[in-house]
This record gives structure tokens, C-alpha cells and sequence, in this order.
């Protein structure tokens, strides 16, 4: 069975067999670089022509062959061939048949090693602000959910146990920090990602004149990188793509585990709307919070597509290797996850009902005030483990007598220390969550603060994401008008 026509076959006496065309073939996905591929070579082109190593003419001829290429695959009428084998043979294949012999000139001074390289990171660059785009708008709802709700007390919990009060807008604020945090970590490798490794060849550079900062600067990116066999076999900024996305999956899926909890009939505390829950096939009265459960699922796959391209390139030698190629399927899908729920939760965040009598009862019960009763006593001069034991005593006491603090007699107190009858203690969850009135803590003032603040920050990055899509939208426009070369 015949295969594939080798478009660099002088060196073999038969095509590949058909099933080491599936096997080799990357096209199915890396199709996904078309665009990226195109701009990359038009940059090459240009600056091959520029620097006299193709001439003029052809390189007009490769450019304009170039963008009708592109305009075919926009509009669907290009035939993306299996025996193609990946997206770069595909569409100098393809450039052939539109110029003729002057297509053959392309892939001076170039290696599908540099190539592939540069159209992973020129991908990789908008995946990032369209991650970031995302988070910003997640950010958004959580903050606009929190100034709704800044007179809404929760218990707070640890070991999942009622601990302290807690101002729900605190406990949400949590998670805007979280983000805050993923957005920084986006943005540092977005300025790893934007440097070219085009001019590095197969592996030790090109033998040609070339202007390695002269097709940087035509693609708006930030330099080149500086070691030939270093940028054509890395794929650490893949694997950091991977990791940001695995940590904010994390951030994402713990949130979505509380909203689970907190849908459910033994919290109460809030009500997905119905266009972000589902029904039950057969439980009529089910309502089920399967978005978030989307949401904490999903982290599973994007943390295997880290541990996934970590094994790949773990034991390859320098420089390039053929595994390399499976670095894209894990990454594509990672994005394809990652931009699909940050596109849901946002409204699903914004329709969230919330039951503030709810939270308010749950946070009124369960002894939450015990570590203020002790602090109180504290501040009556009694050392803190000591109050810390005769609360401890006082808690054990009212669960056997069925009793809250409030409900105790002076008597009774002074029987767990002789103090406690006449030190001030909070009675509200109010007094508790206003007793915290300092930089990272839940007291309103403190909250309202620190959620204006993450606002301006949130708006900044938002400025900066929007900045970098429109430098790269111009590069990419110029490289598409008849400018070049
Ligand atoms: N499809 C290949 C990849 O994704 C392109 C680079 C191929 N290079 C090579 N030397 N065979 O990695």
C-alpha cells in the first residue's frame, strides 16, 4: 500500500506505508497552527528576500501564495491531505501548487524544528491572553458578587468543621486573590513565550545572513531566543502553560467543591439558577449542580496533560526529537477546558442565589464565637491557653445542657473561670467579624479595601491583556497586507 509522496524524497526509494502515515501524521491536530504557521513563513519571507537570500521576486510570490492559502482555510476550501504528514509540508504543498517552482525557496535558512517551535509560541501567546481574558471576567463576578452580598456573615470552616464567622465577601475575596496570583503567573510566561527561536534550523543555526530580530519584530515578539539547540528542543514553556493551568484548575475546582456543598439541601446556602443546573433521569425532584461538578472534574484532565508532556520530554536528548510532537493534544485540550468553563461560570456566578439567612443561622451556631470568648479573656490579663482550656470546658458544658453562650448565667460562667462572668464578649457574629478590623482580615472595612484594590489590580491586567492583543493584531495585519515583502 502506497503512503505518502515525500516532498524532500530524494533520499528514499519508496513512499512511508500508509500506517506509518497515521502514525506520523500530526495534521489532525496540528492543523490547529495553520494561521500561525502562514504569519510565521510570511515573516520568513520577508526578511529571506530583505537580506537578499531569496530574491525579490519570489518571495512576493511566496507571500501572495502565502495569503491566499490563508484565505483558503478560512473559508474552508483547503484539503488538508493525511500524507501531508503535518501542517508545514502541508501548506508549502499547497504553495507549490499555487506558484510553482519559487515555493521551493520558502524553506531557506528554516527547519520545520524552528517552525514548529515558533508556531507553537505565536499560538501559545494568544492562548494565554485568552486564558487571562477569562479569569479577569471570573474575577469580575466574584468581586461584583462580593460587593452584592458585604453584609452577608458565613460560618467559616476548617477541617470542613464550623470554625469562625466570616464575611462572605471575605471567604469570596479568597478566590480573587487565588486569581490574581494565576493571572501574574500567565503574564511571566507570556514574556518567556514571545521570543522567536526562528534562525535556530534543524539545530545549529543556518549557514545564510539571516535577521533573527528582524522577523521578532515582525511578529510583535519581545527578542529571539539565544541557543539554537535550546529553542528548537525545549517545550518548557509548554509545560508551564500546563502547570499554570493545572494550578488555576486547582484554584477553580476548590471553588466549585464549595459551591457543591453549599447547593445542597444540608447547607442551604445558595441556589444555582436554573440554566447552570441540571435534572435527574429519574428523581424527579433532583437538582443537580453539575456545572461546578464539571468544573472540579475537568481538573483531572488538564493536571494528565502536565504529567503527560513531563514524561515526554523528560528523557529525550538534544536537540529535536519526533516524541516532541506529542507536545500539542495535551496542550490544545488543556486550553479547549480551561476556556469553556471560564466562559460558564462567570454567568453561573452571577445568577447564584444567595440565602443570607441561611449563612447568617449557620454562622450563629456551632460555637463560633469560642475563640472570641477566650480572646476575651485574654484581654482580662488570663494567659490564652489557659482561656483556651476553660472555653474548651465551657463549649463540652453547653452541648451537654443543650445551651448556647448567650443563655448562660453568671453563675454558670463563673464556674469555668472566675473571669468569664465579667469580661465583655462578643454575642454576635457582627461583633466577631468586626473584631478583625486589619490587613488581611475579615472585618468589614478591611474587606471592603481589599476588594476595591483587587479591582484596580483585576483592571490593570485587564488593560495589559487587551495592550498585548492589540500589538499583536496589528503585526499580524501589516504581515497580511501587501506591505510585505
Ligand atoms: N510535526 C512536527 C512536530 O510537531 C514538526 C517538526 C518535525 N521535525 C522533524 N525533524 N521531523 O514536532
Amino acid at each position: 500500500m502506497s503512503g505518502g509522496t515525500k516532498l524532500w524524497g530524494g533520499r528514499f526509494q519508496k513512499p512511508t506505508h500508509e500506517l506509518v502515515d497515521q502514525l506520523n501524521a500530526s495534521l489532525p491536530f496540528d492543523r490547529r497552527l495553520a494561521r500561525h504557521d502562514i504569519l510565521g513563513s510570511l515573516a520568513h519571507v520577508t526578511m529571506l528576500a530583505r537580506q537578499g537570500i531569496v530574491p525579490l521576486e519570489d518571495a512576493r510570490a511566496i507571500a501572495r501564495g502565502l495569503r491566499a492559502i490563508l484565505q483558503e482555510i478560512q473559508e474552508e476550501r483547503f484539503e488538508f491531505r493525511l500524507a501531508d504528514e503535518d501542517i508545514h509540508l502541508s501548506v508549502e504543498r499547497r504553495l507549490r501548487e499555487l506558484i510553482g517552482a519559487a515555493a521551493g525557496r520558502l524553506h531557506t535558512a528554516r527547519s520545520r524544528n524552528d517552525q514548529v517551535a515558533l508556531d507553537f509560541r505565536l499560538w501559545m501567546r494568544e492562548a494565554i491572553l485568552e486564558v487571562g481574558e477569562g479569569i479577569v471576567e471570573t474575577g469580575r463576578a466574584l468581586l461584583d458578587l462580593a460587593n452584592e452580598h458585604c453584609d452577608v456573615v458565613l460560618p467559616g470552616y476548617t477541617h470542613l468543621q464550623r470554625a469562625q464567622p466570616l464575611l462572605l465577601a471575605h471567604h469570596l475575596h479568597a478566590y480573587v486573590a487565588m486569581l490574581a496570583r494565576d493571572l501574574a503567573r500567565l503574564q511571566e510566561l507570556y514574556r518567556r513565550v514571545n521570543r522567536s527561536p526562528l534562525g535556530s534550523g534543524a539545530l545549529a543555526g543556518v549557514p545564510y545572513p539571516i535577521d533573527r530580530a528582524f522577523v521578532a519584530e515582525l511578529l510583535a515578539m519581545d527578542g529571539i531566543l539565544e541557543n539554537s539547540i535550546d529553542a528548537v528542543s525545549d517545550r518548557d514553556f509548554a509545560l508551564e502553560f500546563l502547570a499554570d493551568l493545572a494550578i488555576l484548575m486547582a484554584h477553580l475546582s476548590r471553588l466549585a467543591e464549595e459551591l457543591v456543598l453549599w447547593s445542597s439541601s444540608e447547607f442551604g446556602f445558595i441556589e444555582f439558577d436554573d440554566a447552570f443546573a441540571t435534572g435527574s433521569s429519574i428523581m424527579p425532584q433532583k437538582k443537580n449542580p453539575d456545572v461546578a461538578e464539571l468544573l472540579r472534574g475537568k481538573s483531572g484532565r488538564v493536571f494528565g496533560h502536565l504529567i503527560g508532556l513531563l514524561t515526554v520530554v523528560k528523557g529525550l536528548p538534544l536537540a529535536y526529537n519526533k516524541d516532541l510532537q506529542e507536545d500539542k493534544e495535551g496542550v490544545f485540550d488543556a486550553l479547549d477546558t480551561v476556556a469553556l468553563l471560564l466562559r460558564v461560570l462567570p454567568p453561573m456566578l452571577r445568577t447564584l442565589r444567595i440565602d443570607r439567612e441561611r449563612m447568617h443561622t449557620a454562622a450563629e451556631q456551632g460555637f463560633t464565637l469560642a475563640t472570641d470568648v477566650a480572646d476575651a479573656l485574654v484581654r482580662a490579663g488570663v494567659p490564652f491557653r489557659e482561656a483556651h482550656e476553660a472555653v474548651g470546658r465551657l463549649v463540652a458544658y453547653c452541648i451537654a445542657e443543650g445551651k448556647t453562650f448567650g443563655e448562660l448565667a453568671a453563675d454558670e460562667l463563673a464556674r469555668f473561670h472566675p473571669r468569664l462572668a465579667e469580661v465583655v464578649f462578643p454575642r454576635t457574629v457582627w461583633d466577631a467579624v468586626r473584631a478583625r478590623e486589619h490587613p488581611g482580615g475579615t472585618g468589614p472595612e478591611h474587606v471592603a479595601r481589599a476588594l476595591e484594590a483587587s479591582r484596580s489590580e483585576l483592571e490593570r491586567t485587564a488593560g495589559w491583556l487587551q495592550q498585548e492583543r492589540q500589538r499583536i493584531d496589528k503585526a499580524f495585519a501589516r504581515l497580511l497586507s501587501e506591505e510585505f515583502p
